[in-house]
């Protein structure tokens, strides 16, 4: 009640104050909405008017309509410039917004009380960005904003929609903070020149950072309930190294075996394997030493070359299999397949926040996020880092300042039905960028099947997620962006050698796959999807998945990953998940490109358009489901299915058909 009684006047105040009223002409429209919190959120206290939050606006780019036949050119086989891929400034150039885009922009900012002088732009002017306080943003957007709070304590500010005037709906991606739960925003933290509020705003203000401070230690992705870590089977007291327990034990030898893929030799400079992992999860350097003891004694005693990224530490504080798991899965098998290759790690978010995908993707890519000249040292402009929060870093936010390697490796995904279509598409067309610079972008596909993350489907009604018993299938992001590669997951069957055919994975895990509900069917997959769909047309209706033939349909290809041998917290035991398919996939791709560049030749890039117009250079998966939602899921067939997408990898024949190209 105090609260509420203190923003009205505090409201009539900033109305009094303020210069430049909105103009009562505009009609604003509304531009995203989401109907209710994400699962295991729920809507806290409104936020103080006074306090101030870091707002971000994603201009409109241009030339977006062409992206696909621009990644043709430098990734379908057929293309005389494969291979020739783009510089960041081609990139930056080629889909930087309109001038008429960033001008009407900043005309409504200005106009509606928001002095240019406050707004800052990126370098390839992408995003406009400036602080303003809670009161600001609530009448620029025609919304009110809440603190949200995760069952786990972490909080996040949102609204549950927004609006901007209807002239303006082209040129605007996207506003954060808004309806999205991916961004991580530190907290309103900083406020204004708000020299001269009331002593009871002050107060509020004071008691909103306490608040925020009582945040557990760490964010969700890489969280110890992150549902897209890999699952843990049973201890191992004596890991086998002999080909013939394959059904069982997955070593690196048995990977070797089943793609035909002899030790790597080579390395080559500028060729590591990027790996992402997300804070609280670690890697500890004695399971590495205890897995290369057994596996690869020549590596013991050797690290990944780590970038620590948004103030990331390599915490050794919280030891489980949920904390140290997926990046002991990751590391131990990519490093031992690439060596004497490295394997750049990198590390994401620090211990309050957490990070994001998009954290990573503004480290990479400085025409993603930095602003003209670079970070402003004005507290007013800068972003979520450096955090003032105890404990959290206080450094610049990283922004193009990390370089990228040539494939990268990523085990973590959320459901397309977290987020919202215009903040994925943006995202999705991030990971197109880089692909146009030659970086291969690889993800799991997911471990529940046609369900997502926990096994949660959609209720048909509400549109909230549901036990998984029944609903809409939950398809998985970034996985169904059609400028990755989805990586699904195989098994050996019980009884079976590394000899025979595997099938689709039927223990622990079912490999995430399905059809897409916000992305459209991408030009490489036109010829595989309408085989799918005349031979093997599957037994549901629109009431699942959108069965229009016209969407994107995932995974790409599989691997592996089930019963991998890994060590973890000083034992050995097995974990399972397209958590371990992915760097397996992943290494592959790297020692591929190791030989193309000893060749002289540039790096594979986005491997797509040049896989499914090969399917023969992957074993054929045709045998098993991925079941969810309380249905068989999909199956496994001939050819491209939605379980195990192409295939596994036929390394001796990818390899030639990648040397062949130019
Ligand atoms: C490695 O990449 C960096 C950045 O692109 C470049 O400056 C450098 O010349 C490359 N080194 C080699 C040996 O190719
Ligand atoms: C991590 O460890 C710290 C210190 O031991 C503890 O306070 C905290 O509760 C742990 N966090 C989780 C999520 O277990
Ligand atoms: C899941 O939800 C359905 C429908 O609400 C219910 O009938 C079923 O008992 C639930 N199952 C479990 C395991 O909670
Ligand atoms: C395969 O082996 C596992 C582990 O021994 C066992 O749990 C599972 O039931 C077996 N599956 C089949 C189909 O035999
Ligand atoms: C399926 O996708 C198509 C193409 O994006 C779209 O037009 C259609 O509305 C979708 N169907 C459903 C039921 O969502």
């Amino acid at each position: 009640m105090r609260i509420e009684a203190v923003f009205q006047i505090f409201a009539a105040l900033a109305v009094a104050v303020n210069a430049s009223p909105l103009s009562l002409t505009t009609r604003h429209v509304v531009h995203e909405r989401r109907s209710e919190p994400p699962p295991r959120w729920s809507r806290h206290t409104r936020l103080h008017p006074a306090a101030t939050i870091p707002v971000r606006i994603g201009l409109a780019q241009q030339n977006l309509h062409r992206a696909e036949e621009f990644i043709n050119e430098v990734a379908h086989p057929d293309s005389p410039d494969y291979g020739k891929h783009w510089s960041k400034e081609k990139v930056a150039d080629m889909f930087a917004p309109a001038p008429e885009t960033v001008d009407s922009v900043k005309e409504w900012l200005h106009s509606s009380g928001i002095d240019p002088s406050r707004i800052g732009m990126s370098r390839s002017r992408n995003w406009l960005k400036f602080d303003a306080t809670v009161a600001e943003a609530e009448r620029l957007l025609k919304t009110e904003y809440h603190l949200y709070r995760h069952e786990m304590g972490h909080n996040h500010i949102a609204c549950e929609s927004y609006s901007i005037p209807d002239h303006l709906t082209e040129h605007v991606d996207i506003v954060t903070p808004t309806v999205h739960f991916d961004t991580r925003i530190g907290s309103p933290r900083k406020t204004m020149k708000h020299k001269n509020l009331p002593e009871p705003v002050l107060e509020l203000n004071r008691m909103a950072k306490r608040d925020l401070a009582t945040r557990p230690l760490h964010g969700l992705l890489g969280s110890e309930l992150d549902a897209s870590n890999p699952k843990q089977g049973a201890e191992i007291k004596n890991a086998l190294m002999t080909l013939a327990n394959c059904d069982t034990m997955i070593t690196p030898a048995c990977l070797q075996a089943l793609y035909d893929a002899p030790p790597n030799t080579l390395s080559m400079p500028n060729n590591s394997l990027g790996v992402v992992e997300y804070t609280p999860q670690a890697f500890l350097q004695g399971d590495l030493n205890m897995y290369f003891k057994q596996f690869s004694p020549s590596q013991d005693g050797v690290s990944p070359d780590t970038h620590l990224i948004d103030g990331a530490s390599i915490q050794t504080k919280n030891q489980s299999f949920n904390f140290n798991g997926e990046s002991a899965l990751d590391l131990e098998f990519a490093m031992t397949l690439i060596f004497p290759q490295q394997v750049t790690l990198f590390q994401v978010g620090d211990l309050v926040n957490g990070g994001s995908f998009n954290n990573f993707l503004d480290a990479l890519d400085g025409s993603y996020c930095t602003f003209e000249g670079g970070d402003s040292k004005d507290p007013n402009i800068d972003g979520q880092y450096p955090d003032t929060m105890p404990g959290g870093f206080d450094g610049p936010e990283a922004c193009g300042t990390v370089q990228s390697t040539n494939v990268i490796s990523t085990s973590y995904s959320s459901n397309e039905a977290d987020l919202t279509a215009k903040y994925e598409q943006r995202q999705c067309l991030e990971y197109m960028k880089l692909g146009l610079q030659g970086v291969s972008i690889l993800y799991s596909s997911g471990d529940f099947g046609v369900a997502g993350n926990s096994g949660q489907c959609i209720n048909p009604v509400t549109g909230a997620y549901n036990n998984g018993s029944s609903g809409i299938f939950n398809p998985s992001f970034p996985g169904t962006c059609p400028y990755i590669t989805s990586v699904g997951a195989t098994q050996v069957l019980n009884g079976s050698t590394v000899r025979s055919p595997e099938s689709a994975s039927e223990r622990v895990i079912f490999s995430g796959g399905g059809f897409s509900n916000v992305f459209p069917m991408p030009s490489y997959q036109k010829s595989a999807l309408a085989t799918y769909f005349a031979n093997h047309a599957p037994p549901y209706g629109a009431d699942r998945f959108n069965n229009s033939q016209t969407v994107r349909g995932y995974p790409d290809v599989s691997a592996n990953g089930v019963n991998y041998v890994v060590a973890v917290d000083g034992q050995f035991s097995l974990a399972f998940g397209t958590s371990a398919s992915c760097p397996t996939f992943a290494s592959l791709v790297n020692m591929i490109n190791a030989q193309r560049i000893n060749a002289k030749k540039s790096p594979v890039g986005f491997l797509n358009p040049t896989l499914y117009a090969n399917p023969q250079v992957l074993n054929d998966i045709t045998v098993g489901g991925n079941q969810g939602c309380g249905t068989q899921g999909f199956t496994s067939v001939e050819g491209w299915d939605p379980v195990t997408g192409l295939g596994t990898p036929n390394y001796p024949a990818m390899l030639d058909l990648f040397m062949s190209l130019p």
